[in-house]
């Protein structure tokens, strides 16, 4: 029913567009009844979680009718020893994504202007233009890169907040060291330089990764989460590190009961399990290896990647969309990532062997139709 008199609403947000969410798995279970599901569409972790976490939450269920310690002070304190610095410097939220949107509450408003790349994840986009801001999305360079030197240009005196994901999703791309350091002297004092280190765990181990604590300065927020290689997307958990002023002043837009009590329960236990970490790294990493052997010898154009996934660079935009749907069809859920600013793109998570096996059937199946 269409309303007579509506709420207005301000002309920022109507340029927006609601999320679209892709099949679940039981849609695509009933709609293509394919002999096997693989879920590798929103780089979750395919191994799971750590077998601690179910206690944890247990436990955290006998007291699900008190409210949860807004400041998460367990947590907190156990983040703060692992990286060395303060809990007050250290902020929990529901998940990077509301990190993101905390801190584009606490410092942008509706004349502000943001830089970030044209390719790099779409929750940032989106929790800016909630805002009102404008975002300069400079080019990312022709290897998918953030293009450091196009992004200090695009700095001027309205310019808030520059956002990098290091390393980046979809692109799987990262800075290095020296472009890293480039970018940390380069934005301004009175600029805020939000470092997503959303996929941290799985680049840590390579050389030449910088991890943004050892650049830290006064202006930059550094954002790490619990849904990628903890494996707990569905609870919501996410922190941040940076200055105590800055962490003082995004408290006041905070939801004051963020994460909730089983999340930060949930986040505590998996964090205390090293071994499970490793092990779901060493998945990726494996995975990672074994695709690339593959689209070399299926001709596939890819991009290498420190994340966990790994995007496939199709032709044009219908043959991404083709391929996904074929896939889809076989079983297989990827991302297409136009959202994110690739049209002709394709993202893939990486997951069990199973899974990887059931997505290499499936491509040889679909490509003589799409890809040739
Ligand atoms: C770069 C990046 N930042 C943030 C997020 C959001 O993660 P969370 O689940 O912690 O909100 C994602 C999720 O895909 C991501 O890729």
């Amino acid at each position: 029913m269409t309303l007579q008199k509506k709420p207005s609403v301000p002309s920022h947000i109507q340029k927006l567009t609601p999320y679209v969410a892709g099949k679940t798995i039981a849609e695509v279970k009933e709609t293509y009844k394919p002999k096997q599901i693989s879920k590798l569409a929103s780089n979750e972790n395919r191994l799971g979680f750590s077998p601690a976490v179910s206690e944890a939450v247990k436990d955290a269920l006998k007291e699900i009718q008190d409210y949860p310690d807004p400041i998460a002070r367990k947590l907190k304190q156990a983040i703060a020893e692992k990286n060395a610095v303060t809990p007050n410097e250290v902020l929990v939220a529901a998940g990077s994504e509301s990190i993101i949107s905390i801190l584009c509450r606490t410092f942008l408003e509706k004349e502000s202007e943001c830089v970030t790349a044209d390719a790099t994840f779409v929750g940032f986009f989106v929790q800016a233009g909630v805002m009102g801001a404008t975002i300069k999305k400079v080019p990312v360079t022709d290897r998918y890169k953030f293009d450091v030197d196009g992004m200090l240009a695009a700095i001027d005196e309205n310019t808030k907040m520059v956002y990098i994901a290091n390393p980046n999703n979809p692109t799987g791309t990262y800075l290095d060291k020296e472009e890293f350091q480039k970018l940390v002297d380069g934005v301004p004092d009175d600029v805020l330089l939000m470092a997503d280190e959303a996929y941290f765990e799985f680049a840590k181990g390579v050389d030449d990764y910088p991890q943004a604590l050892d650049y830290r300065t006064d202006n930059m927020v550094i954002l790490r989460t619990f849904s990628k290689a903890y494996g707990l997307a569905g609870f919501r958990i996410g922190y941040c590190i940076a200055n105590e002023e800055l962490i003082t002043q995004m408290m006041k837009t905070k939801l004051t009961f963020e994460p909730t009590a089983t999340a930060q329960a949930a986040a505590l236990a998996a964090y205390g399990d090293d071994e499970f970490l490793q092990k779901g790294i060493d998945v990726v990493e494996g995975g990672k290896k074994d695709l690339y052997r593959f689209f070399d010898e299926q001709k596939v154009e890819y991009m290498p990647s420190i994340s966990n996934s790994v995007m496939m660079i199709l032709e044009n935009e219908q043959k991404a969309v083709d391929f996904t749907q074929a896939m889809l069809e076989e079983g297989v859920i990827l991302r297409r990532i136009n959202a994110f600013g690739l049209p002709n793109c394709v993202r893939i998570t990486i997951g069990l062997d199973n899974e990887m096996q059931h997505f290499k059937e499936s491509f040889l199946k679909v490509k003589e139709e799409i890809l040739v």
